[in-house]
């Protein structure tokens, strides 16, 4: 099971990549319009400090402008995932790529049907969004849980990524189901490691430990 971090945020990246607890990132138009960065010198920055693979999104739905954004995104490292919007251009466009050789990740979808139809265009990774899934009363944790066992037993190469989490309980949630991946926005990925059972054991450790090294100077 790999963890992605989900953001365009430099710091944040780093921070994750220094903890040595990320395996990818993932990125959107929205996630980057939010960070007001210029959208290829960021990419590119992300691309150098994020070892494992990184999903960068088309802003098209139109398939030969998908394709050509694809294969503009592919020339800027080895670990570019091109991520494409999950509908029938969508999987015409994954097709293309993947007889490329470029990887993709169709995004967006909201159910293991259609998670199913990704695998078989070809994709490299399947984006199911626990969170939206939820929003419209559907239940996540099934959809995600249903296409890994259909994943397993097609003998599917795609891995699924969990996308779309928006709570520590989101993402092992989300793990507990069986997903590949789980792509985790910073402010989750940093509550990970916290707890206050964990903060009070460790200060009594330090208590004890002034304390003998004030006896035994
Ligand atoms: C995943 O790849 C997406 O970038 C992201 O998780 C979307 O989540 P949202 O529902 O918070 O926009």
């Amino acid at each position: 099971m790999d963890i992605y971090i989900d953001t365009a945020n430099l710091e944040e990246i780093k921070n994750a990549v220094d903890m040595g607890i990320i395996d990818g990132c993932t990125t959107n138009p929205a996630i980057v319009a939010k960070e007001g960065c210029e959208f290829e010198s960021r990419m590119k920055e992300i691309l150098a400090l994020v070892k494992g693979p990184v999903s960068i999104e088309v802003t098209t739905i139109d398939v030969d402008t998908m394709v050509e954004e694809a294969v503009k995104y592919s020339k800027w490292g080895d670990n570019v995932v091109v991520k494409i919007p999950m509908d029938a251009n969508g999987l015409r466009a994954t097709k293309i790529l993947t007889e490329k050789g470029i990887k993709t990740n169709v995004t967006c979808c909201m159910s293991s049907t259609q998670a199913v139809l990704a695998a078989k265009a070809g994709a490299t990774y399947v984006s199911l969004f626990y969170g939206r899934i939820a929003d419209m009363g559907y239940d996540a944790m099934y959809e995600l849980a249903d296409a890994v066992n259909i994943f397993e037993h097609s003998g599917f190469e795609s891995k699924i990524i969990a996308g779309s989490l928006r709570s520590v309980a989101d993402v092992m949630t989300a793990i507990r189901a069986g997903v590949h991946i789980v792509t985790v926005p910073p402010a989750s990925l940093n509550k990970m490691y916290v707890h206050p059972r964990t903060k009070e054991t460790i200060q009594e450790f330090l208590d004890f430990w002034a304390d003998y090294k004030k006896k035994h100077k």
